[in-house]
């Protein structure tokens, strides 16, 4: 047999034999922090950051290197009310309102009073951002807001941030496992204590104990076909949340973004609009004017995707799009403020942004719901913290503002990082783990051992990501949502005759993908469960057979919690209202 992991010395030398590597026969390897962050995109990142600097011994587990984390493909901005003319609580109220009001308002109150002083330590970071004529830090304009309050970068700024701070963590002594796959949350006596990891280069598993987990994986966009999501955000830590018993909140609001771009799905940025693109329909007419007169093309997401939607299915939209219109704009603002998406259109449609206009869709963009913590990160299980896309704080509600998402991820990033320091301080290091690793082990072994049925991955992930698109998208439907529960339970079953097609131990992506489907099941479950719980509309759920929202019944969270073979228990918290009492919403 070919021992593929000879090709690693590192790995050639801690074993002898690679036929060994997940059946036990080989010394168990396990390495202590006091930290262990999963994810290396914004959230993950920015917590590990602030743990090493509150003195923890910090490792952060990524399946892919930092810099490749999806965090980088938010391309408009950050917001922060910094002007003279604007302040926190204006910024509060739209993230409240573009939330349909069900944002946790004392978390709003927190990630907009501390925006301000977040972006400016960004920047003495090094990230260079847009600067007007004047010098001064510029700003633009973004969907739901009422003044322009989005810092940025053109439209790389998620990158210009995630690499800035890759530089940070490296300085401070972070230790990144870099492609690493995290399979299973390690607990012991309710409190989790670290995680098991398949290393991929080598094929082999690790524990690593943790005085303190910090989950930042990043979103779940691939449960749906199209999205704007990299191929990598597969839901996995919900899924090893939730499973270890971390309730999931508000898992329905599930964000449409009205411009991604026709066929691929790939993201236009909603700051083309915010520099003043037009939405166009067939017959030319701008016609945001019919649905939100105030704010037109820069209405909250929810809105501006359920209009173009409507054009499209009265027959004003064109093959299934409606134009996004940028020539006005001329060629100094789109090659200085927006080349990427400028690229992007040419290179995947052939369409020049200065002499065209571009076919664009709603697709799916965005998570609001996770696992539930509150303003510090802090699960309702001892020792595990949650931030960023993954976690529910809740600051976005049914919707989320754009340009919010990057702002979430750095204030509570940093949040969850000195909570989970904190804790570390005062927690003995634990020992055990040697039976979960043998577990994993063996369940890995078996998924290997899988006789080949007919069955493959791709499509089934296929099947599972078009479902959710037609049946769980835009609209909803107590028929439609029921159908696909149905499905989603055939497609469980059916999963479990998927087999991985390559043997080998060698960065066995066959075996990552059939582990990252098994995450994005449970994350579809979730959404469909909660989706047939809530009988109203409000925010990202609209529900066909409820049109309206309905405050009496509906103004609270609704939680899932794993319950193994049964069904998941269903539960209720109140949303916080510290100042701003729901309000009919228009835009
Ligand atoms: O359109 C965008 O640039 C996306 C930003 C966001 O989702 O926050």
């Amino acid at each position: 047999m070919v021992c593929e992991a000879s090709i690693c010395d590192e790995a050639s030398n801690r074993r002898s034999e690679c036929s060994a590597l997940f059946s036990g026969n080989y010394p168990l390897v396990t390495r202590d922090h006091d930290v262990v962050v999963l994810g290396a995109g914004l959230a993950g990142m920015r917590a590990a950051l602030e743990a090493a600097r509150e003195g923890a011994d910090v490792a952060i587990v990524t399946k892919v290197h930092p810099i490749r984390s999806h965090s980088s493909a938010a391309q408009g901005g950050i917001n922060a009310a910094i002007g003279e003319l604007d302040s926190w609580e204006s910024h509060a109220f739209d993230t409240i309102k573009g939330s349909d009001y069900l944002a946790d308002q004392d978390a709003v109150e927190v990630m907009c009073r501390e925006a301000p002083r977040d972006i400016i330590e960004f920047e003495h970071m090094g990230v260079i951002f847009y600067r007007g004529p004047d010098g001064k830090l510029g700003t633009r304009a973004f969907g739901g807001a009422s003044q322009a309050r989005t810092y940025f970068v053109g439209d790389i700024t998620g990158q210009a941030l995630l690499v800035t701070l890759y530089d940070q963590i490296l300085k401070a002594g972070v230790k990144v496992y870099e492609e690493w796959f995290a399979t299973k949350l390690f607990m012991d006596g309710g409190a989790c204590r670290g995680l098991a990891a398949l290393e991929m280069v080598t094929g082999e598993l690790h524990l690593l104990r943790a005085k303190a987990v910090v989950v930042a994986s990043g979103g779940l966009g691939r449960l749906f076909e199209p999205s704007t999501n990299a191929l990598i955000c597969t839901g996995d830590g919900y899924s090893l949340a939730y499973r270890a018993g971390a309730p999931l909140m508000d898992m329905s609001m599930v964000q449409y973004h009205p411009t991604t771009l026709a066929g691929s799905g790939f993201l236009m940025t909603e700051a083309a609009r915010g520099e003043g693109a037009y939405l166009l329909n067939s017959l030319g007419e701008r016609f945001m004017k019919k649905y939100a007169p105030n704010k037109m093309e820069l209405a909250a997401r929810d809105v501006t995707s359920r209009a173009e939607a409507t054009e499209i299915a009265e027959g004003r939209g064109i093959d299934g799009n409606v134009l996004l219109d940028l020539r006005h704009l001329g060629a100094d603002i789109i090659l200085k403020k927006l080349p990427q998406i400028h690229e992007m259109a040419l290179d995947y449609l052939g369409i020049d942004l200065m002499k065209e206009p571009v076919p664009v869709r709603p697709g799916m963009h965005y998570q609001m719901g996770g696992i539930k913590t509150d303003v510090e990160g802090t699960t309702a299980i001892t020792g595990l913290y949650a931030a960023g896309e993954v976690a529910c704080v809740s600051v976005h509600g049914g919707n989320r503002l754009g340009a919010n998402s990057l702002l979430d991820t750095i204030i509570f990033g940093r949040r969850s990082g000195r909570a989970s320091a904190g804790y570390a301080k005062g927690t003995p290091a634990s020992g055990g783990g040697e039976d979960l690793l043998r577990a994993e082990q063996q369940r890995l072994e078996a998924l290997l051992a899988r006789p080949y049925t007919g069955e493959t991955c791709a499509g089934l992930r296929l099947e599972l990501a078009t479902m959710m698109d037609q049946k769980v998208g835009l609209y909803r439907s107590e028929k439609g949502l029921s159908e696909a529960l149905e499905t989603l339970q055939r497609l469980r079953k059916r999963y479990e005759n998927v087999a991985v097609s390559d043997k080998g131990r060698v960065f066995n992506q066959a075996l990552t993908f059939v582990l990252e489907l098994g995450f994005l099941l449970d994350c579809g479950e979730a959404i469909i469960r909660d989706a047939l719980v809530r009988k109203e509309s409000r925010g990202a759920h609209t529900h066909i057979d409820y049109p309206e929202r309905n405050d009496r019944d509906w103004l609270k969270h609704t939680l899932l919690t794993f319950r193994g073979d049964q069904e998941p228990q269903i539960s209720h918290v109140p949303v916080t209202i510290t100042r701003w009492q729901p309000e009919v919403r228009t835009y």
